[in-house]
């Protein structure tokens, strides 16, 4: 067995705390265990001071500097995606297939807003006032805080730390302490771009360091994707500060399948939605909200498909499921789904949580689920899914909009005229059309509405709204 120490890095350097916290493979528990320490609120502050030292450098070295420097990072991702990947399978129980083309992901992530650094355009203006201007620029913040999940482990920092470096700012990162092996892997790869000491400070720890660094003053701006619990929380701890709050809180996104779909087309969409990545996506499908009279057809289908998905040792190439990224989360979700059993909400036709010292659990696909089952209310974040059959379009959209959350929401229906009427009825902030809720793409706006998302949007050009001051400047040369 392999033993990784971690240490935080603050201003430049590393530091040791005592490494109470110990994570093991959830794969193969013998095969990794990292061990790392528990920021404390001494060590949040020396981040915060570090970070505030480094951002008036790092802005005052411009556009091109910084560019290059995302460039850079972007390259080194490449450059070491293999090694990178297999200890994303390790420690997060990701498959290597998927952790390659997150590493690849993040990489064109830091290339697209290499690119943006250059066009931080602002606008000009000819003032009501003779002879002078009004400029609206956008400048850095200064210090954004960010607190990151273990399911997309480098992908979710990228968009969120190479926007927050683009437009000059500072950034003290405290990762998921599920992925705190392959956040110091990243944040050496930034580091060696040769960014000013402290311009990325990076603090380990579970929810209590979280919740210090929530708590800290000093930070301009806090960016979070997590749970929704742990979201309203941050919600709570800031409310005073009134400092700027970006926040993505995953969703229990439903896919509508009319009876005039395409069924391969949709039961390919639903098992990719539900099954992937282990289900463990903010985007993932956990309602499957299908039209009476093809819900036959589409479950001899799904479960047929989801029978074959092989689940298993993250780091083999042929393993389409890797395990959940803890005993924990398979204990929380076989207790969710059993629930939903027990309380006869539903009918279990497969799969479940798998007996051994891995977090394995195989596809579970319910059927009949009652429109008032948990499963609309509370999001899984683990491979399950459940059919709610309905009679016609009006109630799948009625089904569909029945929940507090809202951030993807997808058809599949070969009628324009629904799909039209779909993009207007459905309340989320992504929407698919004969495609799976999950998946998506790094130069478009990511969010969604009601419970799921707070604040502004994250990715592409929609990010720099978070991530700048906007001012509005008036001018007027003297006589
Ligand atoms: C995707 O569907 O490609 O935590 C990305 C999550 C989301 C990212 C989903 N913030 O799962």
């Amino acid at each position: 067995m392999e033993t990784m120490i971690l240490k935080h890095q603050v201003g430049g350097q590393a530091v040791d705390t005592e490494a109470a916290n110990i994570h093991a493979s959830p794969g193969d528990p013998t095969d990794l265990e990292v061990r790392f320490g528990e920021g404390d609120a001494s060590l949040i502050e020396a981040a915060i001071a570090a970070a505030r030292g480094a951002a008036c450098q790092w802005q005052a070295a411009g556009i091109e500097r910084r560019s290059d420097a995302l460039q850079q990072i972007s390259r080194t991702l490449r450059e070491q995606s293999q090694s990178l990947a297999m200890l994303i399978a390790r420690e997060t129980g990701k498959t290597l297939r998927d952790a390659l083309a997150e590493v690849v992901r993040a990489s064109r992530i830091f290339d697209f807003f290499a690119a943006e650094a250059l066009r931080n355009v602002g606008e000009k203006f000819e003032s009501v006032r003779v002879g002078a201007s009004v400029e609206v620029a956008h400048q850095a913040l200064g210090v954004i805080g960010i607190i990151t999940p273990w399911n997309f482990p480098v992908a979710i920092p990228a968009w969120k730390i190479a926007p927050a470096l683009a437009f000059g700012n500072a950034v003290v990162w405290k990762p998921s302490e599920l992925a705190s092996a392959t956040a110091a892997a990243m944040t050496g790869i930034i580091q060696s771009a040769g960014l000013p000491a402290g311009t990325v400070n990076l603090v380990l720890g579970g929810s209590a360091c979280g919740e210090t660094l929530c708590n800290s003053a000093g930070l301009d701006a806090l960016t979070f994707t997590g749970s929704e619990p742990a979201g309203r929380r941050i919600r709570q701890a800031t409310s005073q500060s009134g400092i700027r709050l970006q926040q993505e809180m995953g969703g229990v996104n439903g896919l509508i399948v009319l009876a005039d779909a395409h069924l391969e087309t949709a039961a390919a969409c639903a098992v990719n939605g539900a099954y992937f990545a282990a289900g463990q996506r903010c985007t993932a499908t956990s309602r499957i909200i299908v039209a009476d009279e093809v819900a036959d057809a589409l479950i001899s289908r799904i479960s047929q498909a989801a029978r074959s998905l092989v689940v298993g040792d993250p780091r083999d190439a042929a393993t389409d499921l890797g395990p959940l990224a803890s005993k924990r989360q398979q204990a929380m979700i076989s207790r969710s789904a059993q629930g939903l059993v027990d309380g006869g909400y539903c009918d279990l036709l497969q799969g479940g949580a798998q007996d051994g010292p891995g977090a394995y659990f195989r596809p579970m696909l319910f059927d009949h689920v009652r429109p008032d089952a948990e499963l609309a209310q509370k999001e899984i974040f683990g491979p399950v899914a459940g059919l709610f059959r309905v009679k016609d379009y009006d109630e799948a959209l009625a089904v569909l909009n029945n929940t507090p959350f809202g951030l993807a929401a997808g058809i599949c229906t070969t009628s324009l005229a629904k799909a039209e009427a779909f993009k207007l009825g459905a309340r989320a902030g992504m929407l698919m059309v004969n495609l799976p809720t999950a998946g998506v793409d790094y130069h478009a706006p990511f969010g969604g509405v009601g419970s799921s998302s707070y604040g502004l949007r994250e990715q592409g050009r929609a990010a720099r709204a978070f991530y700048t001051q906007s001012k509005t400047i008036y001018q007027q040369a003297t006589p």
